[in-house]
């Protein structure tokens, strides 16, 4: 991935709501939910988004000398998540992905291989520099629903699958770092 062409931000409990409104545009673009769901709920986005361990990771086109701030491109929100029954390294506790996505225009140069090892190194800032092993990274998704998401993970072997789910939900977690080219 160009370097310069996309731009890193971030968003934590304490960004301005109309940031997290443009990621939440973004999202209902590529997802399209049902108005109600809580996919599609600024309120829900807000509340996940409250616990200081929460971040969204995102990604603009850098768009020349123009003025306006340029728009979202892709995206990446994860949060705490704890798991009943131990993950397959023993954890009980997980940076989740709770929800992706990229512009379909942006895909394929990428995108989300950079938010992924971006989110490896805000996790292992967290957790402080004695911790030097890999973060715990999980992600849910539907194969059928999203076949992209899929193939992407199944392509990536430092993604295990965990456990299969109700409704054709599988839960993957992170085993090692992406190499990205
Ligand atoms: C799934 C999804 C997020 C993947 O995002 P993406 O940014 O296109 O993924 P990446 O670019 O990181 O990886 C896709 C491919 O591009 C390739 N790629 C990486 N850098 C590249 C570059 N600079 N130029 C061209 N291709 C590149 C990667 O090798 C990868 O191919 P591979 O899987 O065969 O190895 C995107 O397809 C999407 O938004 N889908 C719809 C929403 C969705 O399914 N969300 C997940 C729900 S659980």
């Amino acid at each position: 991935m160009s370097e310069k062409a996309f731009e890193l931000k971030f968003l934590s409990h304490e960004s301005e709501d109309a940031v997290v409104a443009s990621i939440l545009q973004l999202s209902n673009s590529i997802f399209n939910p049902e108005s109600e769901s809580r996919y599609a709920s600024f309120e829900e986005w807000k509340r996940r988004l409250s616990d200081p361990a929460s971040s969204i990771v995102y990604l603009v086109h850098r768009s020349g000398r123009s003025t306006v701030p340029p728009p979202p491109v892709a995206f990446l929100f994860a949060h705490p998540r704890s798991h009943p029954e131990p993950l397959k390294n023993g954890s009980s506790q997980s940076s989740h992905i709770w929800l992706t996505g990229v512009s379909e225009e942006y895909r394929g140069r990428g995108c989300l291989d950079t938010m992924v090892d971006v989110l490896i190194d805000l996790e292992q800032q967290r957790r402080g520099s004695e911790l030097s092993s890999m973060p715990t990274l999980t992600v849910c998704t539907v194969p059928a629903a999203f076949p992209s998401m899929w193939t992407w993970l199944r392509a990536r072997t430092q993604w295990a699958l965990e456990k299969e789910l109700d409704g054709g939900k599988v839960l993957l977690s992170l085993t090692g770092r992406h190499d990205i080219q």
